[in-house]
């Protein structure tokens, strides 16, 4: 089935969840690598993508995954920040993963990123499964390393057990309260009706083969349709990230879901100021189970076909946008598509206000996230932009009329030491966090205590 799967897309496959329940271990177990034990605080900064090959997935899954049952050429994982509004991940009018996994430590259940993870799921209509991780810590567990999970109960005792089921009862019930009916994934007839709960361990791999699995499946199941896509054609991507990489200057950490990108293309990415047109000048990829976050090795090559991640080397890039698009220009008018990418940008707009707050935060996805928290909240927007708190954003927020307004909201974005210079005048006051909720109730508790 080679001809099949060089023209099916790889599936591309979002990890969410609440902060610490364990997405970049999963992640890690599933690809053999200690990423999350390389990481500050064992946080994750920045989305990060895998490509894992089917190889892989079966050798991991076992019975499981039979590689010649599957025509897929594997799974991108795209890996989240639990303190972050993930909404990132967009992709041409809609959500970039085709599929995701929630991830719920079983222990802590239901917590605020877990719900903001399910809202956007919900919102975007993303099919997910959820993964219930941290089997291993419920007290009396005998573990049974990288075995099926039905397998794995079996050998547990009763007492064991049952005080894991009770957890995972509680998980249904917390998905039903979200309006979700979900059950154990072996009972689940219809995925497209109920989410499948998968028990595992990120920690001993239990119930790794099942996850795989299940999402295999339902890959090939339900999503074979828009699996069999043109990926010969012009390459569709997000950024993820804008970095310096020494020797090719700033560089962009792009998931390409939609066809193909060739060194030298002609290409157009949503810039601060204006769509930035520019040449590729190398295309650099991730080795198979690598994360492109932490990939010291890429391979140079000359092209690559979505779903994949890819670091672009190109002229001009400073200006580039986390979130924003990237097209491929191919042989059409390259004024077409920069007023695609125009219209795309457009769309994620922030409405501003004669009165109201400076907003600045890390990526596109995050300003949008950002813009409707505060619209929710009713707290006007004088200017919304992405980038670091630099002077010029103390000096428009310092024009606001109404004091209350005389403030800077800074989501996980950093004060440039100017910057600061101009906030310790004191003039303007700067709140900033990284968790989209805290920092609007820390805004609007600041407002109450204004107004008593
Ligand atoms: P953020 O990226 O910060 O949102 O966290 P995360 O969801 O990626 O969590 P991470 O994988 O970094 O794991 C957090 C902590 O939980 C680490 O100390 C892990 O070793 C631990 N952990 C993750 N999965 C398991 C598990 O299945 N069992 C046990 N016992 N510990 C786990
Ligand atoms: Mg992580």
């Amino acid at each position: 089935s080679t001809s099949q799967s060089d023209t099916l897309r790889t599936p591309i496959v979002a990890v969410l969840g609440h902060v610490d329940h364990g997405k970049t271990s999963l992640l890690d177990k599933i690809r053999g690598s200690a990423v999350s034990e390389g990481e500050a605080g064992a946080i994750t900064q920045h989305i990060g993508a895998t490509a894992v090959p089917l190889d892989t997935v079966s050798q991991m899954a076992g019975a499981l995954v039979k590689p010649d049952d599957f025509d897929l050429p594997g799974l991108l994982f795209i890996d989240t920040p639990g303190h972050h509004s993930f909404s990132t991940l967009r992709s041409r009018g809609g959500a970039l993963a085709d599929i995701a996994i929630l991830v719920v430590d079983v222990n802590d259940g239901f917590q605020p990123q877990t719900e903001e993870a399910i809202d956007i799921l919900k919102r975007t209509g993303t099919p997910f499964i959820v993964a219930a991780n941290k089997v291993d810590t419920t007290p009396g567990w005998n573990p049974q390393q990288g075995e099926p999970i039905q397998k794995s109960l079996e050998k547990q005792s009763k007492r064991a057990k049952s005080k894991l089921d009770e957890s995972l009862y509680q998980l249904i019930g917390e998905l039903s309260d979200k309006g979700f009916s979900s059950d154990f994934y072996w009972r689940v007839q219809n995925f497209q009706k109920n989410i499948g709960v998968v028990p595992v361990s990120a920690l001993t791999g239990e119930g790794i083969p099942d996850l795989l699995g299940v999402l295999m499946g339902l890959s090939q199941r339900y999503m074979k349709d828009e699996m069999a896509i043109d990926v010969a054609g012009p390459g569709y991507g997000t950024v993820l990230e804008v970095k310096e990489e020494r020797g090719f200057g700033a560089t962009l950490d792009v998931v390409l879901y939609d066809g193909t990108i060739h060194a030298g293309d002609t290409i157009v990415v949503g810039g601060a100021n204006e769509p930035i047109v520019t040449e590729v000048r190398a295309l650099l990829q991730p080795r198979p189970n690598a994360e492109i976050r932490t990939e010291k090795r890429f391979d140079k090559v000359d092209e690559v076909r979505a779903a994949a991640g890819v670091k672009i080397a190109a002229p001009d890039l400073e200006d580039a946008m986390a979130g924003a698009p990237v097209r491929v220009v191919g042989d059409r008018d390259v004024d077409e598509v920069i007023r695609e990418v125009e219209a795309e940008l457009a769309d994620i707009e922030v409405t501003t206000e004669e009165e109201g707050v400076v907003v600045k935060a890390d990526t596109l996805g995050s300003l949008e996230a950002m813009a409707n928290a505060l619209q929710e909240a009713e707290v006007p927007i004088l200017r919304a932009e992405v980038g670091d708190i630099a002077p010029r954003d103390v000096a428009v927020a310092s024009t606001a009329r109404e004091p209350e307004h005389k403030v800077i909201l800074g989501f996980n974005v950093d004060v440039l030491s100017n910057a600061q210079d101009e906030l310790d005048k004191g003039e303007v006051k700067l709140f900033d966090d990284d968790v989209i909720y805290q920092l609007v109730e820390e805004y609007e508790e600041f407002v109450d205590e204004m107004k008593r």
